[in-house]
């Protein structure tokens, strides 16, 4: 990629006049067509884009994130910094009150989400580190011990039996409506769930295909309900809830977060030994009870079923970008991202289900689509071991889709000649596509 080029600079234009316009005093929406709240994983990314351009705004960002924060360090998937009737569902829904952790005077959701922010502040710091900017080490030690104390609460609440591997019990903690979940979703008791399509907004709001089914939001509803019934009591929750999931993603994010904090640790003098050994464990666990050695994959494991999920995901592949493998399981990884999640020559990395799999479809949110997010950590995963060529490639699918079609929320992995769609998939004038876009033409650093 030539950095000056025309193309380039009215693509970063066109990134930075995207994260501007969905700016909200304080925080960044997602999309104001689909999500006009602060979301978690969303908020640790756009604060990088803006880090590029206005810092002031990166450090605000991650600071109303972290004003949703709970308690017991939990932080929430959405924060609702103002009202908007145009989501569903709404602070009305989730009743976080019932909560004695939720945060008072600010509504959020009551589920978290992949956790970002160690990573994040470690890259923010790396490329600011030279600027001398003087704000730039009080923010650290203001957020590092709110960081901390998220991965702490997952550690405490959410591993139990204390293996190193973190359990989401929702869906939407993770990769939203992956094939992934279809057996557990598929075997839930609906008999007393609520029927939502009609309360619906995205699905009205965007081409409907490309959106979860009603049947899959008459689930996700209903485990928020579940949730409910409990008051968010994680160790009530544990004998009813029917999604408990040790996810590779959200592990795999952990563990890379949980680096980013050991490295802003050593910068700022701080005792890192707690996270040294949170890694120790979740790496271990994840390399034996995640790790299918037969097929050269990971897989997330089913808590309620007792058994792997054996379903060829992007997250599977993540375990790279955590640095979590060896050279010998990143390359079968790579073997499986050259031939089972591509169909044909042209095809886009990386479709966020395999190609080959039963359930993908290449357009229908996280079931097959092509993700910014998960192609730049995608990216660094694969240069960390070696695959230069690889990192490369995906790199440039990324660049090319978004300089193509615009800030699209997905896209469509196939090429036009098979069948691939002719333009970006769900919501436009996406902040994290802004801001991975900036992050791929500004900062040539490893991660
Ligand atoms: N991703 C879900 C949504 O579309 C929940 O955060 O609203």
């Amino acid at each position: 990629m030539n950095q000056g080029s025309a193309l380039v600079q009215k693509t970063r234009q066109l990134a930075q006049a995207t994260l501007i316009a969905n700016w909200r005093d304080g925080f960044a929406i997602p999309s104001a067509r689909l999500y006009p709240f602060q979301w978690n994983w969303d908020a640790g990314f756009d604060a990088l884009g803006f880090s590029y351009f206005d810092r002031p705004k990166a450090y605000a960002e991650i600071r109303s994130m972290f004003r949703g924060q709970w308690t017991n360090g939990m932080l929430p998937h959405i924060v609702f910094h103002r009202p908007n009737p145009n989501y569903f569902p709404g602070p009305d829904e989730w009743q976080t009150a019932r909560s004695p952790f939720s945060p008072k005077g600010i509504q959020t959701s009551g589920i978290t989400q992949n956790p970002v922010f160690g990573f994040i502040l470690a890259r923010i710091a790396e490329h600011l580190a030279p600027s001398g900017d003087l704000e730039l080490e009080p923010f650290l030690r203001e957020m590092f011990p709110k960081v901390v104390a998220f991965h702490r609460y997952l550690y405490r609440d959410r591993d139990p039996h204390g293996e190193g591997l973190v359990y989401i019990h929702h869906n939407w903690e993770s990769m939203d409506n992956s094939p992934l979940w279809d057996s557990i979703l598929a075997r839930m008791d609906v008999s007393r769930a609520r029927d939502v399509s009609a309360l619906r907004q995205d699905n009205k709001r965007v081409d409907a295909s490309e959106r979860p089914s009603d049947e899959n939001y008459k689930r996700y509803i209903h485990i928020v309900d579940l949730l409910k019934s409990v008051d968010y009591d994680e160790q009530r929750s544990q004998s009813i809830m029917p999604l408990m999931v040790q996810d590779v993603l959200f592990n795999a994010l952990l563990i890379k977060s949980n680096h980013g904090l050991i490295k802003v640790a050593k910068k700022l003098g701080l005792d890192a030994g707690e996270l040294i050994e949170w890694n120790r464990r979740s790496i271990a666990a994840l390399n034996t009870k995640l790790w299918d050695a037969k097929s050269g994959f990971y897989y997330s494991y089913d808590l309620r079923a007792k058994q792997r999920i054996p379903i060829k995901v992007v997250g599977g592949l993540m375990p790279l970008f955590a640095g979590a493998c060896s050279p010998e399981q990143a390359q079968h990884l790579v073997r499986h991202l050259e031939t089972d999640f591509v169909a044909g020559p042209d095809w886009r990395l990386c479709p966020s289900c395999a190609a080959n799999e039963a359930l993908f479809d290449p357009l229908r949110y996280w079931r097959g689509p092509v993700w910014v997010n998960v192609n730049w950590m995608l990216h660094h995963g694969l240069r960390h071991y070696g695959f230069a060529a690889q990192a490369e490639r995906v790199r440039r699918d990324t660049i090319g889709l978004i300089e193509t079609h615009g800030m699209y929320e997905y896209f469509d992995p196939r090429p036009t000649n098979a069948g691939g769609a002719t333009h970006g998939l769900g919501a436009d004038a996406f902040s994290w596509t802004a801001s991975l876009y900036l992050d791929f033409i500004n900062n040539t650093a490893p991660l």
